[in-house]
Order: C-alpha cells, then sequence, then structure tokens
C-alpha cells in the first residue's frame, strides 16, 4: 500500500504553486473551453450561466475541498481512499473510478479534432474549414476522426509515462497563461463584430423563460466535469499534496481559473454565434463550426487560429493526462502491476471505447444507437449526468453522516491553516448537496419521462 508516510513511490507536488497550477491543468481543459460554451449556447445563455455560478461557489467549492482534503488524508487514490476510510463505502471508489476511464477515450476523440484543426491551419487550410461543410465532413469519415484520436491517445500516454511532476507540472506551467491571454485577445476581437451584441446580451442576462430542471442538471453536469469532480481525480491530487499546502485557498484559485476561463470561452464563442448567424443548438460541434469562420475573417487569421488551437490542444492534453493519471494509477494500485503494464491496459480501454466514439458523429457507426445517443453522447451522457451525480451524492452522505465533515476540517486544518468556510462546507456537504441532487436528478428523470413540465 502507498501513502503518504511511505511516499517513495508517489511523488510529492512541489508546494501549493506546483498543486495548484497541476490541478488547474486537469481542472481547465475542454471542458471550459469546448464543453462550457456549447452548453450555454443550448440551455438559455444567461440563465445557464447564473445557475453555473451559484453552484460553483456552493457544491462546487465543499466537493473539490472535500475530495483534496479525503486524498490527502488517506495518500490514496479512489478505490483505495474510500476502503480505508470506511470498508463499506469502498463502491463509492470503485463507481468513481470508472468515471474517468469512460471520459477519457472520448476526451481524446475530443482532442484529436483539436489536433485536426492545428494540421489544417498549420497547412494553410484555414479558409476551407470555415466553410459550413467542413466540420461534418471531417467527422463523417473514417481514416481521419480515428487517426487524430490515436495522435491525441498516443500523445497523452507518453507523457503520463513520465510521471506526475515531469509530465503534468511541466508542461501547465508555461502555457495557461499563454491561452489566457489569446482567449481574451479573441474575444475582444469577437466583440467588436456586427450581431455579437446579440449573443453578449444572451449569453450575460438570464432569462427565466429558458429554465428548466435539466438546466439545473446540466449545469452541475458541467460543473463536475468541468472541475474534475466526482470522479475520484482530485482524490487522487490529493494524495500528492503536502501536508502543510493550505487546501481552502488552494481550492479557490482552481475555482477562478476554472471558471473565469469557461466565462471567457462562452464570451468568445456565444457572441460568435450571433455573429456569425450559426445555431445555437449546435452541440459538440459548435466551437469547431463558429471559430474557423472568426479566424477566416481576421487580418493574419491563420497565425492566430493556429496559436489557439495550439493552445486549446495544451489545455486538452493537461487534462487528458490527469485522467489517464489517475485511471493508471488506479489499475496499478488495484492490481498490483507496474506504471508501464497499468498505462498499456488503459491505452487498450482506450482504444475499445474510443474507436467507437470517433465513428459515432456521423461516421460508419452513427446509426448505432444506446437509448437514443450516439456512442460519444451516450458517453458523455453516463458519466456527467448519471453516474457523476450519483457519486457525488454517495459522497456528500458518506462525509455528512459517516466519516462527519469534522474529519476533514481537521485535515484542512493541519499546520496551523485555517479552514475559514468552514460552515459553508458543512451546511453545503450535509444537507443542500444531498437535496438538490436527489431534487434534480428526480425532477430529470420525470421532466425526461415527459410525467411532469417544469
Ligand atoms: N476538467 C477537464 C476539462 O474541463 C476535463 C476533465 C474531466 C479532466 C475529467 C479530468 C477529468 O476539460
Amino acid at each position: 500500500m502507498t501513502n503518504n508516510s511511505t511516499s517513495e513511490k508517489r511523488g510529492n507536488f512541489t508546494g501549493k504553486l506546483g498543486f495548484v497550477l497541476a490541478a488547474a491543468g486537469s481542472a481547465v481543459g475542454l471542458g471550459n473551453i469546448w464543453r462550457f460554451p456549447y452548453l450555454a449556447a443550448e440551455y438559455g445563455g444567461g440563465i445557464f450561466l447564473l445557475v453555473y455560478l451559484i453552484l460553483a461557489v456552493t457544491l462546487g467549492f465543499a466537493l473539490m475541498s472535500a475530495e483534496i482534503l479525503i486524498g490527502r488524508k488517506t495518500g490514496l487514490s479512489a478505490i483505495g481512499a474510500f476502503k480505508k476510510l470506511d470498508k463499506r463505502f469502498s463502491f463509492v471508489g470503485i463507481l468513481a473510478s470508472i468515471v474517468p476511464a469512460i471520459i477519457l477515450p472520448y476526451y481524446c476523440v475530443i482532442g484529436g479534432w483539436v489536433a485536426k484543426y492545428i494540421a489544417v491551419f498549420a497547412t494553410g487550410k484555414s479558409h476551407a474549414a470555415a466553410g459550413d461543410e467542413y466540420f461534418g465532413n471531417f467527422i463523417s469519415g473514417t481514416a481521419q476522426p480515428i487517426g487524430w484520436f490515436l495522435v491525441f491517445l498516443g500523445l497523452t500516454a507518453l507523457v503520463v509515462l513520465f510521471g506526475v511532476e515531469k509530465g503534468v507540472e511541466r508542461v501547465s506551467k508555461v502555457m495557461m497563461p499563454l491561452l489566457v491571454i489569446m482567449i481574451i485577445g479573441v474575444t475582444v476581437y469577437i466583440l467588436c463584430q456586427p450581431g455579437a451584441i446579440e449573443g453578449v446580451k444572451y449569453y450575460l442576462i438570464p432569462d427565466f423563460k429558458h429554465f428548466k430542471a435539466t438546466t439545473i442538471l446540466a449545469a452541475m453536469g458541467q460543473l463536475f466535469y468541468s472541475m474534475s469532480l466526482a470522479m475520484g481525480i482530485m482524490i487522487t491530487y490529493g494524495s500528492y499534496m503536502k501536508k502543510d499546502v493550505n487546501v481552502e485557498s488552494s481550492v479557490h484559485n482552481i475555482e477562478i481559473f476554472d471558471t473565469g476561463i469557461a466565462f471567457l470561452a462562452g464570451l468568445m464563442i456565444v457572441p460568435a454565434v450571433t455573429a456569425s448567424g450559426a445555431d445555437m443548438g449546435k452541440g459538440p460541434g459548435l466551437m469547431f463550426a463558429v471559430l474557423p469562420k472568426v479566424f477566416d475573417g481576421m487580418t493574419g487569421g491563420v497565425v492566430i487560429g493556429l496559436v489557439f488551437f495550439v493552445l486549446v490542444f495544451f489545455a486538452a492534453i493537461t487534462s487528458s493526462i490527469s485522467l489517464m493519471e489517475t485511471v493508471v494509477s488506479i489499475v496499478k494500485d488495484k492490481f498490483k502491476v507496474s506504471r508501464t503494464v497499468s498505462c498499456i491496459l488503459v491505452f487498450v480501454l482506450c482504444l475499445v471505447l474510443g474507436i467507437p466514439s470517433a465513428l459515432s458523429n456521423g461516421g460508419i457507426l452513427s446509426s448505432v444507437k444506446i437509448i437514443g445517443l450516439g456512442f460519444l453522447d451516450f458517453f458523455d451522457f453516463i458519466s456527467n449526468s448519471v453516474l457523476m451525480p450519483i457519486v457525488a451524492l454517495i459522497t456528500c452522505l458518506f462525509i455528512g453522516y459517516f466519516l462527519k465533515p469534522k474529519t476533514l476540517i481537521e485535515e484542512a486544518e493541519l499546520e496551523g491553516n485555517k479552514f475559514k468556510q468552514k460552515g459553508l462546507f458543512t451546511v453545503v456537504i450535509k444537507y443542500i448537496a444531498p437535496i438538490c441532487i436527489v431534487l434534480i436528478l428526480g425532477f430529470s428523470v420525470l421532466e425526461a419521462l415527459g410525467v411532469i413540465k417544469v
């Protein structure tokens, strides 16, 4: 067994900055730049944003703190951690560990789309990419989506083989600030375009007409996804964290970073939708459909587009590294195999689940549906809207009523640190989160079944 007292095997992050950057590297990714904007566009703009922000400062804060603290307290990743704290709750660790294993393969598919757009801009084909049919033609192919998926997956696997410090920290330190600057620059440009203001209004002004139970479910799933919660990831990260690092302020930093980038990405893409005359309900292809049009109209757009997609690629790969790191570390701890063997096993799993996802968006497998969804959408739905809320619910109940919030608050207050918002933490974990999650899941199921209309 590996834990912090015998930590030769488990590397430690160098300090708070190292921890925050690595955790932010996991949190900030395609979830912020690709997923958040298309959900915001689809679920009513301002109302989605409002619900998301409320959830982030309550549920997001409490759950992220809880997971990091569980990891740091036990020095183990999800399965071992829950088992060590309470044998009866071992299944939560297992359930949580299934989530990254489901997300990672399709995450690499989308990462592959980003890689493809780097190649498109690098080879000067950006004008073609601005055409209406371009994205659809690309994802409905066979060799292309699979090939780019393999490129992205292969790179992720290579970085994971190098280990935590070398792999994750080094990459994320340089790229993130550049990404922020780039997003701000592109946003300013888009906001100056005719038609953009409609998108800004739609994005910033909540319209309660659009409010549904599924708005909250979508925002909650997105929150978990974006902050890498309810899937054991932050538990693993916490297990690498030193005891003197202040967890609460680390969580605030990660949260501000993550939510800030998602907010900016929305402010970039939603107005680009109205400015380019595209459709808000475009779903997963939204970013790939509207941004090339924007870059095409800019002076120097080829270079700007290239740099942009390269930075998105880095944000995506730090997240996929973190996803793979978690799965690899679980397989390694659980089956007592070497890191290399574990990497190979995880790689094979990604091939098995990723290839059908790559072919499900207009490609040869697009007619295969599970509960009405193609493979990629199905994996996205089952992880974000089903498994993660359930894992979050049981985690809260476990901490609230079995482990007790006090145990984690003590862990947070080690070495003279203060946990200022421990009141909020306790109330959210014990009451607010469980009640909200049960209500939201319940309403959403009833709404989906057509029993009620909210
Ligand atoms: N949080 C990452 C993002 O926003 C995605 C991710 C999900 C990373 C799950 C790790 C685990 O893109």
